[in-house]
């Protein structure tokens, strides 16, 4: 059983798949590792250390997808990468497929078993292998430190000889795993902290982090969460709403973070123009939904976009390869989890059952053809 890990090809991704202690662990569970030469450096690990881990070091990524039985990725291989992909091979990432159809469809015809990692149910037993919330995490700890880098003032309320500094306030609008972990991080750096969401169950957990909760609380407030925990897509009247209550707050506010996402949809539009017009000089938002189209009608990805006004708008892609190692380290803890369900202990062979609910909800292609539900062709 042969596991191969080429280096990512993406140009901004830092993240790597695997860590020494991964590599261990799948040479304990019987497996050859061949890791590209150079992958893991912008996660802080060298060829030394994986070798040491027992990996082989693979001077480019064909030798190093040479008779793979898995091949482990931070993102989709690229349309170049894929023929060098072995046919019948597990291809293991994250697969971003919704809006990359064609990019299945290329995975089926290169005839291996892609998995999206960010389809893992959130089980329990499914918990350690879950890369959305242990990267969206590191995300919400990130935004708030990147806001606080691009904003001119300190964080804290400071008493000093020279004056009393004010304590910065700080506004998180959606309250999953991201924004959770932001308004963590805002309250440790000793800001104010408000947050808002349409999930009447994030009203608790944003008051028990110490924060102050603002959302519109009505009919369709009670209904927004669906039953896998996500929350739905509100009305125009709801998001109308929204916005009413939202704006005078937003204008008061010296960062805001923002994080709401609806699976397979694009970010609901939070801040409009006007909204960011009123904010003071030298404010500062983080739109960490920009790779989806964005919170902030202003953001733009992988940009710093400064307002007429001097209010900044952050669009930083791919947040949580802004701290590699950190977030290497919980991704290939994630993927290891999950790739140790796919393998016979005794046997120390691949062993799949296709019937599992993980392989099911994650498998995308398999034997040359698209097999999840949401992604094959209609019947
Ligand atoms: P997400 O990344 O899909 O969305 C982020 C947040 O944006 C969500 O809280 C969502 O309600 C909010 N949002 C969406 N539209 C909005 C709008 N118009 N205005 C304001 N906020 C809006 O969410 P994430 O972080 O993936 O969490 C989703 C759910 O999954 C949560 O209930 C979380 O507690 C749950 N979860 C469960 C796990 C498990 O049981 N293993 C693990 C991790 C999360």
């Amino acid at each position: 059983m042969r596991i191969a890990v080429p280096a990512e090809t993406q140009g901004t991704e830092t993240r790597v798949a695997v860590t020494p202690e991964t590599v261990r662990k799948f040479i304990g569970l019987g497996a050859d590792v061949a890791v590209e030469k150079g992958a893991g450096l912008a996660s802080g690990i060298t060829d030394a250390d994986y070798q040491a881990a027992g990996a082989a070091i693979a001077k480019n990524a064909k030798e190093a997808l040479k008779g793979a039985d898995i091949v482990l990725k931070v993102r989709r291989p690229a349309e170049g990468e894929l023929a060098g992909l072995p046919a019948g091979a597990l291809v293991i990432g994250i697969m971003d497929p919704y809006g990359n159809e064609a990019a299945v469809e290329g995975l089926a015809k290169a005839n291996v078993a892609a998995f999206a990692m960010e389809f893992m149910p959130r089980i329990t037993r499914a918990q350690v292998m879950d890369v959305l919330s242990s990267q969206a995490n590191l995300a919400g700890y990130r935004a708030v430190i990147d806001g606080a880098a691009e904003y001119g003032r300190a964080l804290p309320m400071m008493m000093t000889a020279a004056g009393t500094v004010p304590a910065a306030k700080i506004f998180i609008m959606g309250v999953g795993v991201a924004g959770l972990q932001a308004i963590a991080t805002a309250r440790r750096l000793g800001a104010i902290v408000t947050a808002t969401d349409v999930r009447p169950a994030t009203k608790e957990q944003v008051e028990s982090l110490g924060a102050k909760f603002l959302a519109v609380e009505d009919e369709e407030f009670k209904q927004a969460q669906t039953a896998g925990g996500y929350a739905k897509e509100m009305s125009g009247e709801y998001q109308a709403k929204q916005a009413e209550l939202t704006a005078g707050h937003i204008a008061k506010q010296d960062i805001v973070i923002t994080t709401a996402l609806i699976p397979g949809r694009p970010a609901p539009k939070l801040i409009t123009a006007a909204m960011v017009e009123s904010m003071k000089p030298g404010s500062v938002i983080i739109d960490l939904a920009v790779e989806r189209g964005g919170n902030c009608e202003l953001a733009k990805p992988g940009e710093i976009v400064t307002a007429p006004n001097g209010v900044k708008i952050v669009g930083h892609l791919n947040v949580p390869g802004r701290l590699p190692a950190t977030s290497s380290s919980l991704y290939a803890k994630n993927l290891f989890a999950f790739v140790e369900t796919l393998i016979d202990k005794a046997e120390k062979k691949l062993a799949v059952n296709w019937d599992d609910e993980l392989v099911k909800a994650t498998a995308l292609t398999r034997d040359g053809a698209v097999v999840h539900p949401n992604f094959a062709p209609k019947a």
